[in-house]
């Protein structure tokens, strides 16, 4: 175990918090614990570990650290940041009781929720948490379980005052969780401001480098975490030793990586708001963003995702996607790689037609997830990638007109 103390800052302990160099050998580096199982000295005697669907000493290493990271005691790790929401509902949800989670979230959230669990009897609600009013209310009609909001959401970015939230939620006898993959603790701290338990997908920015999926779930409270363990050994969804410990090394840079991420993205923001072929777009480190001043108060920095349509709708939005040469078109964020997707028929195509245009995840609407590039980089291809969608929308009308 490092030695940290309470007093230590976010950059120290994303390197030391948990995990100090091995006892045995003296390596820097926590092992990676490739092992299945562990000798016991006498029955009901051994180290802590029995069997590695129970608990691994590299994964352990890598809960220490995430715990620390969001100002808590406990965390346990999963396969997948699904596999985390998974171990949340049914260490949390019986057959009939309800979860009114924000409208706008991850779309295999939705899935999960309305077609995964339903069928167990788990009903869910989904409420435009960004409104705090239609909370009170969802929370007014019927007692519910859980309050699960995304903020920022993906991949709207409209964002849930969590304070308001935890309040709401605790006076109507709910647990409040916030998914805090877009952000991490390194830009905001949901516990901190009353959440009961904070869920990631690591696949993301805590990772951050598209090499691992995995997920974590996060509390200071000993019988949910209890609760939380006991499911991830019933189900066997503890993540693998080798993502653990490549989601040690990525941690290490986590504040470092985000207040770049953050910066370049404002930079990206900034051209694209200015720039005669965006129609809409939101970014939370803008004073134009609805909601600036919660996030001011909320958040330490935009984060790194930014959203938006173009002029000329879907078909435009699609033949800019298709253009651009630095970005990559893929399914993920929080990479150091910047990622362009299409919501509406990639990360968020399992949502209903109903929801995704209730939540304003449009078909035009275009997610950036702004990488680590010098900023004038991916500037300069989106630049060229508008100029070419521009183009085609030019030759189409033409041709639209002359037809
Ligand atoms: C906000 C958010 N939460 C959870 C998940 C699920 O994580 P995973 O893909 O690691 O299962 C995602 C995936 O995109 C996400 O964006």
């Amino acid at each position: 175990m490092a030695q940290e103390t309470r007093q230590q800052r976010f950059d120290t302990l994303s390197l030391h918090a948990g995990a100090g160099p091995d006892p045995v050998t003296g390596a820097l580096l926590t092992p990676i614990y490739q092992t299945t199982t562990y000798v016991q000295e006498a029955v009901g005697r051994h180290k802590g570990y029995t069997y590695s669907r129970a608990g691994n000493p590299t994964v352990a290493a890598l809960e220490r650290r995430l715990a620390a990271l969001e100002g808590a005691e406990f965390a346990t790790c999963y396969a997948t940041g699904l596999a985390a929401t998974t171990a949340l509902c049914l260490a949390l949800l019986r057959a009939g009781e309800r979860v009114v989670a924000s409208q706008a979230v991850y779309g295999g959230t939705v899935r999960l929720l309305r077609e995964v669990l339903a069928p167990f009897g788990v009903r869910a609600e989904f409420v435009d948490t960004s409104d705090t009013n239609a909370l009170a209310e969802a929370l007014r009609r019927e007692p519910a379980r859980l309050v699960f909001v995304e903020t920022p959401a993906n991949p709207t970015l409209q964002l849930t005052d969590i304070k308001e939230a935890a309040r709401l939620a605790h006076a109507a006898g709910a647990l409040l969780v916030v998914d805090n993959t877009l952000l991490t603790p390194a830009l905001q701290r949901p516990l901190e401001l009353g959440a009961d338990v904070v869920l990631h997908s690591t696949t993301k920015f805590i990772e951050g480098h598209n090499a691992t999926v995995g997920g974590a779930l996060v509390t200071g409270d000993a019988a949910l975490n209890e609760r939380f363990d006991y499911i991830r050994k019933s189900t066997g969804t503890i993540q693998a030793p080798f993502d653990a410990w490549l989601t040690l090394q990525g941690v290490k840079t986590l504040g470092v990586r985000m207040a770049h991420h953050s910066e370049n993205a404002l930079r990206v923001a900034r051209f694209l708001a200015e720039h005669p072929q965006v129609a809409r777009l939101s970014y939370p480190g803008l004073e134009s963003f609805p909601q600036f001043g919660l996030a001011r108060r909320q958040q330490a920095s935009g984060g790194a995702l930014i959203a938006f349509e173009v002029e000329g709708g879907t078909e435009a939005g699609v033949r800019l996607m298709n253009s651009v040469r630095l970005c990559s078109l893929a399914e993920n964020l929080g990479a150091a790689e910047t990622l362009i997707t299409h919501p509406a028929s990639m990360t968020h195509g399992s949502v209903p037609t109903e929801q995704r245009e209730a939540a304003g995840i449009t078909e035009g609407l275009v997610r950036l997830s702004v990488g680590l590039e010098d900023p004038e980089d991916i500037i300069a291809d989106l630049e060229q990638a508008l100029r070419a969608s521009g183009e085609s929308e030019k030759v189409l009308s033409a041709t639209n007109r002359e037809g």
